[in-house]
């Protein structure tokens, strides 16, 4: 996906993610957190060190954090229906069994928030057509897609988006940089509707994007790690599935191990993974490791994977024997985040002089 960054600064943005770091160690109570992931399945390592990893940290900083299931916009590209209350339940899961907090942070799924979606009409009046048809992120999930027609959703998801981040005025969003030109638009749409309705005091605050300083993993065979790929350890496999997925995991045929993403990216990736299981330096993993060749590099990938997902998953585990649990967690997450969007739907209104 790297055409859509170019287009939209991702260093900007990267610089920009580095001042905000610096802002929410001083002063996280200025901060407003949402994120959140369409309910696919469990969740594997990339997901874990590319974003979720993140989302505690800046709970535990003190940052207030909303965490969306996007059950809707799942509906975009996928034939999901029948699977669907099974992935909303092991996605939170495995954001409980990482450490997401529900007392601290609020989880919850938008079709059960009626005034986020209502939302969607105002913003939809303040984008074009054109400007929906040219998201980079969106095209490239067409050209991908495995269904057969492209849905009215597909279009309009984005600015779903922005209902999901401005209903709660989430003023920080962090994203991978696929998400870039969705956060364009949510500013967009902040933007656009404090001018026209505003009359001199914002509505919406416009939401920054904070990208993640994490390094790609990639998948056990070298491409994008992604479940459908059978490519992924997902934080809910056993340690021995784990080792079976790892020991199969592609290398190349230089029997020294080093650490160099460019030249060899599959080698490096496992190199990493490791890394960051055990809270080290890359470089110094491939040079313990050296002429131990890839038999010693998976042996030592696989047991950190599993030293470091071993308390993450048995939390799971405990969880998943609560049935209620996850009803329960969710129920309350919905609850708060419907009066946050109702007093919100009530300020549009007054706004937008549909005060009736
Ligand atoms: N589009 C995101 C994804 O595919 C999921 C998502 C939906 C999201 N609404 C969001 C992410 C709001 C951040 C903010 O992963």
């Amino acid at each position: 996906m790297s055409s859509t960054t170019d287009v939209l600064g991702t260093s900007a943005a990267q610089a920009r993610s580095r001042e905000l770091e610096e802002l929410i160690r001083k002063d996280p109570g200025q901060f407003r957190v949402l994120t959140g992931d369409r309910p696919t399945g469990r969740l594997h390592l990339g997901h874990y060190f590319g974003t979720l990893h993140n989302r505690v940290r800046l709970q535990d900083l003190g940052v207030e954090t909303f965490v969306l299931v996007a059950d809707y916009q799942v509906l975009t590209d996928r034939d999901v229906a029948e699977n669907l209350t099974e992935y909303v339940e092991e996605l939170v899961l495995d954001y409980l069994a990482i450490g997401i907090d529900p007392d601290r942070s609020t989880i919850f799924t938008h079709s059960a928030v009626p005034a986020l979606n209502q939302l969607l009409l105002p913003f939809l009046s303040l984008v074009s057509v054109a400007e929906l048809n040219r998201n980079p992120t969106v095209k490239d999930e067409i050209a991908h897609s495995r269904q057969s027609a492209v849905s009215g959703l597909m279009f309009t998801y984005p600015v779903h988006q922005a209902a999901d981040i401005l209903f709660c005025r989430a003023n920080l969003v962090p994203v991978g940089q696929d998400q870039l030109p969705h956060l364009e638009i949510t500013r967009t749409v902040a933007r656009r509707f404090n001018d026209r309705y505003g009359h001199g005091t914002p509505v919406f605050p416009q939401p920054e994007a904070l990208l993640s300083t994490a390094p790609l993993l990639l998948g056990t065979d070298g491409t994008k790690m992604s479940k459908s790929r059978g490519n992924a350890v997902s934080l809910s496999a056993d340690a021995d599935e784990t080792a079976r997925l790892i020991r199969g995991a592609k290398t190349d045929a230089e029997r020294h191990i080093s650490y160099d993403p460019a030249t060899r990216p599959e080698v490096s990736s496992l190199v990493l993974l490791a890394a960051l299981c055990e809270e080290t330096d890359p470089v110094q993993v491939a040079a313990e490791i050296g002429d131990g060749g890839g038999a010693a590099l998976k042996r030592r990938v696989t047991d950190s994977v599993n030293a470091y997902l071993a308390p993450i998953r048995a939390r799971r585990a405990a969880y998943a024997e609560d049935r209620r649990l996850v009803r329960d967690v969710l129920r309350a997450g919905n609850e708060r985040a419907n009066a946050i969007a109702e007093a919100t739907l009530r300020d549009v209104r007054a706004a937008m002089n549909a005060d009736y």
